[in-house]
């Protein structure tokens, strides 16, 4: 029995897998203000077209560059591992795998995308982008592909991670990235919400409307901006994880897994695992899918589906997805990069079909798990990643109490090393949990009444 499964250069997936051509239905398409579907054109000014191409595409497979998979090689393809030493902890006849994303130079799997983009902008001639970041990942990530591909990189982070993170913010600084505290005083978006909430701990949804505003003011065309998750495009990227880890399973001598797991903000890290199983799932393969998100942030869990923006200023185009409500706050938990109030549609779709079952746990749980898996395994995982952790060492007992040897799979999309101040909390006991309350839920979602209401389209088949 291996303890990692490690592919050769020469076996990286050349291609992405796209999943928007196998869904048994059609996604509901992006509206703009006038309550029509987007064009590509309109897109024009926040993304560079062959990224928007891509972003519209139904191609099943889509060929990567192989300038991007030169700069992949860094740490591509990425060991799966077999998580032995917690399997004997947990005395479970379970065999659990992780593809370990936290090896790359930022340290998760955010660069996957992230050097695509850059190099699909490079491509179009563009020479800087923006964009906004949580706990930093996606910033530092950006960073990263911006200063290989010889872009300008300007990030607005959440103004809680901003405080809590510091570490991240010297990375950026290091790929020569501008990083600032959002909102900030830069533009009329941050200025807005400062005005009204003086001491707000921000939100992806108020950074995104920063980042995207400088983006189209820039009067030179040469500005863009850069999403690090929900849509299409950068799931897209993320699938070589997925891909991969298929092969490695096979080299493992596992047919398929029975369970995949991956910890769900956006949705790019568990998509980028989950997207290749759920095409066997769709084909007829019996696995059970599971995006795991915070108690305190239950996009998928709690919220309805409906239009709504994908920002707090309202830019974006309207999309179908489970959603909280763009002006949602988040409560100031750990988990920075899974505080957003929306989530990839495609991912919303599958939900919808019932090809996935998310499920939500409370951070002291997750630190918990956290902890046993630094204990074990001997990595200190994020805290984002803590929530996979929580759900494969669930599942792990379950195998147990029914004397089952499941197969199970999950994603480890990150190290924790520049974000430590939350396990502090937690050993100190200063962590405490949170269920986002029915009336908070009530008063956010509210003003979904006013934008387009989303057809839940359904095969029937889960
Ligand atoms: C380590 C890690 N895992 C997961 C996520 C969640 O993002 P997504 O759902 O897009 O993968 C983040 C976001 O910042 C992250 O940093």
């Amino acid at each position: 029995m291996e303890h990692k499964i490690l592919l050769r250069e020469t076996d990286i997936p050349r291609q992405w897998y796209n999943l928007a051509a196998d869904l048994p239905t059609p996604m509901l398409p992006p509206l703009g203000p006038d309550g029509k579907p987007v064009t590509p054109d309109m897109l024009a000014p926040v993304f560079p077209m062959n990224l928007i191409e891509q972003e519209v595409s139904t191609e099943r497979w889509i060929d990567i560059p192989e300038e991007i998979l030169n700069i992949l090689y860094r740490w591509r393809p990425a060991p799966l591992r077999r998580a032995v030493y917690l399997e004997k902890y947990l005395k479970t006849p379970a065999r659990i795998y992780y593809k370990d994303e936290s090896t790359s130079p930022p340290g998760s799997h955010k660069p996957n995308t992230a050097v695509a983009q850059a190099w699909y902008n490079r491509e179009f001639g563009i020479k800087r982008l923006t964009t906004e970041t949580g706990a930093g990942q996606w910033g530092s990530a950006l960073s990263f592909a911006c200063a290989l591909l010889g872009l300008e990189c300007k990030v607005f982070m959440v103004r809680i991670s901003f405080d809590q993170k510091p570490f991240r913010k010297h990375m950026m600084a290091v790929w020569g990235a501008n990083c600032v505290a959002s909102p900030s005083t830069e533009t009329n978006a941050g200025r807005k919400v400062l005005e009204e909430i003086p001491d707000t701990p921000g939100s992806l949804g108020i950074a995104i409307s920063e980042a995207i505003e400088q983006a189209v003011t820039d009067s030179s065309g040469q500005t863009r901006y850069s999403l690090g998750s929900v849509l299409n495009h950068v799931l897209l990227h993320q699938t070589i994880i997925g891909l991969e880890a298929k092969k490695q399973l096979e080299m493992a001598g596992e047919k398929q897994p029975d369970i995949v797991i991956g910890c769900a903000g956006g949705g790019s890290n568990f998509a980028g695992l989950a997207f290749p199983f759920t095409a066997d799932k769709i084909n007829g393969a019996d696995i059970q899918i599971i995006p795991v998100e915070p108690a305190a942030c239950p996009t998928l869990t709690r919220a309805p589906v409906h239009y709504d923006f994908g920002d707090t200023a309202c830019t974006t185009p309207l999309m179908a997805m489970h959603t909280l409500g763009h002006a949602f706050i988040p409560p100031p938990i750990h988990a920075g990069g899974l505080r957003y109030h929306g989530m990839a549609p495609l991912i919303c779709q599958c939900v919808v079909e019932g090809l996935f079952e998310p499920r939500s746990y409370h951070q002291t749980t997750c630190y918990d798990s956290a902890l046993t898996w630094a204990k074990t395994e001997g990595a200190i995982c994020a805290p984002e990643t803590s929530h996979a952790v929580a759900a494969a060492i669930d599942e792990a007992i379950k195998a147990r109490e029914e004397g089952n040897d499941k197969v199970i799979l999950f994603n480890y999309s990150g190290h924790v090393l520049m974000d430590l101040t939350g396990y502090d909390d937690y050993l100190s006991g200063k962590l405490s949990d949170y269920d986002l309350p029915e009336e908070e839920l009530q008063k956010f979602t509210k003003d979904l009444e006013n934008l387009p209401p989303a057809e839940q389209r359904k095969s029937g088949r889960w």
